[in-house]
């Protein structure tokens, strides 16, 4: 039977055979990217290139690509979804489109893994508003052998694909297209009318089960809010690894196939219960401990904000069902997850005493959260006989205000899940208004802090990048070559660069930098890009990362004479556009690292 490392070793080098560069997988916790907490995708990072820029490695490429999605927290729980996974993608940029995509994707899926073409179904773009129906794929379809009743059309909410959804959701900027996927039909799991009178590749009572998605990026949303043709076609291929391991099992559960069973049977073992009577919790904490595992392992720590609070949730929710069933020690779990994993992910087991420890001492911290957290509701509702609060466990059910509800979810951050868990009942509704309230005000805030960054290419956000670029070099020429960037945070009101250096520097140093900035833009220096060898880049000296495994070629851009950096763009094209380059601020933020605030314009 083929295993997960065995699918992408085949996928990797079907598309190699057919001129694909392979690149890297890149981080889990994206860098420099103020705009997103996780890659959920492997178009995420290829967007610069997705849109027209050079990319080094050439025009087609195959990865797979380590995937978190945090919308799927909560469905977390049926035969198929997992918040971890892994994207096998391939991408035309603007090189090949349908013809050879769609027949490539097919010839893998009958030929490489030798799935029965008779258990594939295949899902088309209707066609909405000024985009048309995709009568092409269609044909394509048909020609490679496929019934007319294995072929289903669907509109915007199905066979469309960006990153935000439906064309009337995607913002300005944001880059889209039709797609077709490919679904896989598990013949022995019987349709459930539950979801719907008849069965269909959409449906979710699980017969049907989507492998593959082939995207045709070919429209980008204008500033008049309408979609525009990109100057080229792309294809942006993504096909879920575990799914695609699950249809070569004919296993319609993904947590019953080669990959996950050990680590369920960890689980069965550490709880002395049955996975068929436990199933949901099983999946729960198997796949909570697994995206833990991989979040950990990209140095994040559980917090109260961004990437460390859904490590939290994750953590606590695992531990919420581990308990539930019996679980005491989740040492073996873990063993099993990092054993299960090590093949595709060598750095894991090097890891495994930071996960381990930081697991344990979260869910420490939880049960030392949830004590507190009846104490106070024991002191607010003495007379109800919570007063024999132990600490450990509540006798009975005591009824507590909305209010004292959702103050345990503020301040414990404490699920209403997790509050009834604890025998208390309180008004859902109103919590739920309160709940609504709070994540609107919430919203409000992420989308000022998010706003610009490098990933919404508006033009002042781009004149920040490039500005980025001499603020750089002005430092190292000031402070010499050993400072380095050690982050940077682009919107279109400012520009945040981090960087490496023992103390604070004086107003003097700060506007002798400021100085060689605005010089360079005075003197309107012209800014292109090459690709070359790594290793001529690092001849001609370069800044930037040289960590990229798989990339022979890089991408370095040259402002004038004056600096030469790594870098995927995009940029403006001369230092002029920038008028004037303003330091607004420098602080230190520790552990040797300081921090410029600046920005750019009249
Ligand atoms: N970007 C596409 C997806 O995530 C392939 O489904």
């Amino acid at each position: 039977m083929l295993t997960a490392k065995e699918i992408i070793d085949i996928y990797v080098s079907f598309f190699e055979k057919r001129e694909h560069a392979r690149i890297l997988n890149s981080p889990l916790v994206p860098e420099n990217d103020p705009t997103t907490l996780f890659t959920s995708s492997g178009m995420q990072p290829l967007i610069p290139y997705l849109l027209g820029e050079a990319h080094p490695q050439g025009k087609k490429l195959v990865n797979v690509q380590n995937c978190f999605r945090a919308q799927d927290i909560d469905e977390i729980g049926d035969n198929r979804h997992t918040t971890f996974f892994r994207m096998l993608g391939n991408w035309s940029l603007g090189d090949y489109f349908k013809q050879e995509q769609l027949p490539w994707f097919f010839e893998f899926l009958t030929k490489e893994l030798g799935l029965p073409k008779e258990k594939l179904y295949l899902t088309i773009f209707t066609g909405s508003e000024g985009v048309p129906k995709d009568n092409e794929s269609y044909e394509i379809w048909k020609s490679l052998g496929i019934t007319k009743s294995h072929v289903f059309f669907y509109d915007v909410h199905k066979n469309w694909w960006s990153r935000s959804g439906t064309p009337e959701q995607m913002p300005i900027n944001e880059i889209g297209g039709p797609d077709s996927e490919v679904f896989y039909e598990f013949t022995n799991v019987e349709h459930d009318k539950k979801f719907g009178e008849k069965c269909h590749p959409n449906c979710d009572c699980g017969r049907f089960l989507e492998i593959g998605n082939s995207v045709f990026i070919q429209y980008k949303k204008n500033s008049a809010g309408q979609l525009e043709e990109l100057p080229q076609k792309n294809v942006d291929f993504g096909g879920g690894l575990e799914r695609l391991l699950a249809a070569v099992e004919n296993q319609n559960d993904i947590f019953q196939t080669n990959l996950f069973a050990p680590i369920i049977k960890s689980i069965e073992k550490a709880t002395e219960k049955n996975y068929q009577n436990c199933k949901k919790e099983m999946r729960i904490i198997a796949d909570h401990f697994v995206a833990s595992a991989f979040i950990i392992s990209n140095n994040i720590k559980p917090s109260n904000k961004e990437q460390g609070y859904i490590l939290r949730r994750l953590i606590r929710r695992a531990f919420d069902n581990f308990h539930k069933l019996g679980g005491k020690d989740i040492s073996p779990v873990l063993e099993k997850v990092v054993e299960q994993y090590k093949e595709t992910d060598p750095d894991l087991p090097e890891k495994f005493e930071e996960i381990k420890n930081t697991i344990s001492e979260e869910g420490q911290r939880y049960k030392q959260t949830l004590k507190i957290a009846k104490q106070f509701i024991a002191k607010r509702y003495p007379s109800t006989g919570s007063g024999q609060v132990t600490g450990d466990e509540i006798m009975g059910i005591t009824e507590i205000s909305p209010d004292d509800a959702f103050l345990l979810y503020t301040t414990h951050g404490l699920s209403p899940t997790q509050i009834k868990s604890l025998g208390y009942i309180f008004n859902e509704q109103d919590f739920a208004k309160k709940m609504k309230t709070h994540q609107d005000l919430s919203r409000k805030g992420a989308v000022k802090k998010f706003a610009g960054g490098l990933a919404d290419h508006s033009e002042k956000t781009i004149m920040g990048h490039t500005a980025t670029h001499l603020l750089h070099q002005a430092i190292r020429d000031l402070l010499g070559n050993n400072v380095h960037q050690a982050g940077s945070n682009i919107t279109s009101e400012r520009i945040r660069f981090d960087f490496n250096y023992d103390r604070n520097l004086t107003d003097m140093e700060l506007s002798k930098i400021e100085k060689i900035v605005n010089e360079k833009i005075r003197e309107n220096l012209p800014v292109h890009f090459e690709i070359m060898p790594l290793k001529k880049a690092k001849e001609i000296g370069a800044i930037g990362l040289f960590d990229d495994k798989y990339a022979e070629k890089v991408k370095v851009y040259f402002i004038g004479d004056y600096s030469k950096e790594l870098c995927g763009g995009p940029h403006v094209d001369f230092t002029g556009k920038l008028k004037r380059f303003t330091i607004l601020k420098h602080d230190n933020i520790g552990k040797g690292y300081r921090r410029i605030y600046a920005n750019i314009g009249d």
